[in-house]
This record gives structure tokens, C-alpha cells and sequence, in this order.
């Protein structure tokens, strides 16, 4: 496994598996893997013959009051977890990299960014876009995998591959959760330990939206109502949203008659979290 950090590097080792007639799988992350990037890479790794994993810290997708210097670095642990799946390539720029000075081209979205954490983060998905954009210029793969945890990030990708007519098979992958049911996240680091006993309420309401919605109830305002007076018994938890959205759209439903998401984010202390469910 090669570790590179220029464009040129990474375009020059694309180009000798393209020559070789192999597929190459891309999985963009910003890094501190956990599980959850495991199942992407091994699935890249099933799928294709060449796997390249991103590790980069977008700036552009961090709003001014949120995380992104203290967001949790180690390339060093990323780099055997990577090579223990049997990634072929990482790629891991600075910043400089991929935004020379004057960078000024955005890709920007429209609808299905304007609700859940497209409303509490504003410049998210933009940076999303963007970068997601560059990195399938730049490593020009067949595939590309992404969580569902982040299920709006990967209904938008989706979107923005069939918008902009890009050539590239868009793969969602599940979530992967620790035993206990708390989604793998990056940001679990942050928690303290009575926080991260309390983070089991993001879960645990996930979970009874599901059954509620199993059990025939179809009014999404029921759902939610149910879940939120749960969350609230929290006392380390504030809701930021819990909604239904129709998954194609991400736009809210009053009755869940097709294709769903049940997405929330809730803050325990000052770590925004976030978890989801498809209801079909
Ligand atoms: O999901 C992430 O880790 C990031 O949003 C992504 C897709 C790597 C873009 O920076």
C-alpha cells in the first residue's frame, strides 16, 4: 500500500491500474477510522481491484463555530487499518492541495440539502460537493463507497452523480454499530463516559420510531412525538431535529406512504451526533 499526498501521485497510480484493466474503488474519508470506514473499504475491496481511501479533513465543509480543528487525526493508526483491508492506495493532501489560493468553482445543491443537516449546517453539503467533486476528478474511479449513516450526504452524492452525469456507481453502504447500538462515528471521541452512556438515547429512539412505524402507525408527526418525549428524558441530550423526510427528496412527510428516512441529530454535551433509519 502507497500513502501520497499530491494529485499527480495519485493520478499517476491510477493510471498504471487503468493500464492494467483493473476497477478502481474510491472511499473518501476525513480519517480517525473506525469499523464503520472498515466495512466501505472491505466492500471497495470485494467490488474492485484497485482501492483508493481519501483521508482529508475538508475544510469547506465545517462551518466557522464548528469542529474542525479539533477534529480527531492519526495517520499513522489509519494508514495499518487501511493496509490490514488490503487498500491499495490512501491519499492524504494538505489542504494547500486541494485549494490552491484563489480557488473560487463550488458545486452547489438545491433541494434535497435544504433540510435536516443541510438546515443546522448551512455550508455542509456545499463542501461536501465540492469536495467529493474533486476527488472523483482526481482519482477518476468506478465506484465509490459511502455510509448510511450519513444517509442525506449519500441520497446527495447520489443525486449530484445522476445530475451531473458522472460515470461512477454510487454504493451506500449500512451503518455499523458498536454492541451496545451506538452508531461508529469519529466523533464518539469526544464523549465523556457519562456522555457516552447517555448517546444511547439516539439509538434507543431510532429504534422505537422503527417499531412504532412496524407496527402500522403511519403519521410521522406520531412517530416523532414518541421519539422526541424519549430523547428529551435524556438530561445530556438536546434534539437539533428528529424528522421523517422522503428519501428521494429529503423533503418532510406528514404520512410515511413511501420511501422513508427517520433521521435525527442531538446534541450530548456539546457533540452534535446523528443516526437514521430507512422505513419502508
Ligand atoms: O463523510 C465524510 O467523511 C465526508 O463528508 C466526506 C464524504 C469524506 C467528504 O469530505
Amino acid at each position: 500500500m502507497k500513502i501520497v499526498s499530491t494529485v499527480a501521485e495519485v493520478r499517476k497510480y491510477v493510471k498504471e491500474a487503468k493500464k492494467q484493466d483493473k476497477t478502481v474503488g474510491l472511499v473518501p474519508t476525513m480519517g480517525y477510522l473506525h469499523e464503520g470506514h472498515g466495512s466501505l473499504i472491505t466492500k471497495a475491496r470485494e467490488t474492485t481491484d484497485f482501492v483508493v481511501v481519501s483521508i482529508f479533513v475538508n475544510p469547506m465543509q465545517f462551518g466557522p463555530t464548528e469542529d474542525l480543528e479539533s477534529y480527531p487525526r492519526d495517520l499513522d493508526k489509519d494508514a495499518a487499518f487501511c493496509e490490514s483491508l488490503g487498500a491499495d492506495l490512501i491519499f492524504h493532501p494538505e489542504p494547500s492541495e486541494m485549494y490552491h489560493e484563489g480557488f473560487s468553482s463550488f458545486v452547489d445543491m438545491t433541494v434535497l440539502t435544504e433540510e435536516l443537516c443541510g438546515l443546522s449546517r448551512p455550508v455542509h453539503f456545499r463542501g461536501v460537493c465540492t469536495v467529493v467533486n474533486k476527488l472523483f476528478n482526481i482519482v477518476t474511479p468506478d465506484y465509490a463507497f459511502f455510509g448510511q449513516k450519513d444517509a442525506q450526504q449519500l441520497a446527495v452524492i447520489k443525486h449530484m452523480v445522476d445530475d451531473l452525469n458522472m460515470d461512477i456507481k454510487i454504493v451506500g453502504c449500512p451503518i455499523v454499530r458498536e454492541e451496545d447500538g451506538l452508531a461508529k462515528s469519529s466523533r464518539n471521541t469526544y464523549l465523556s463516559a457519562d456522555e457516552r452512556k447517555a448517546a444511547l438515547i439516539l439509538s434507543k429512539s431510532i429504534k422505537l420510531g422503527n417499531e412504532t412505524f412496524a407496527a402500522g402507525e403511519k403519521n410521522a408527526k406520531v412517530i416523532i412525538d414518541k421519539m422526541t418525549e424519549l430523547i428529551n428524558s435524556e438530561p445530556l441530550a438536546k434534539i437539533d431535529y428528529v424528522k421523517i423526510v422522503d428519501r428521494l427528496t429529503m423533503q418532510q412527510i406528514e404520512t410515511v406512504d413511501r420511501p422513508a428516512l427517520l433521521a435525527i441529530a442531538v446534541y450530548i454535551g456539546k457533540t452534535r451526533l446523528i443516526d437514521n433509519c430507512y422505513l419502508d
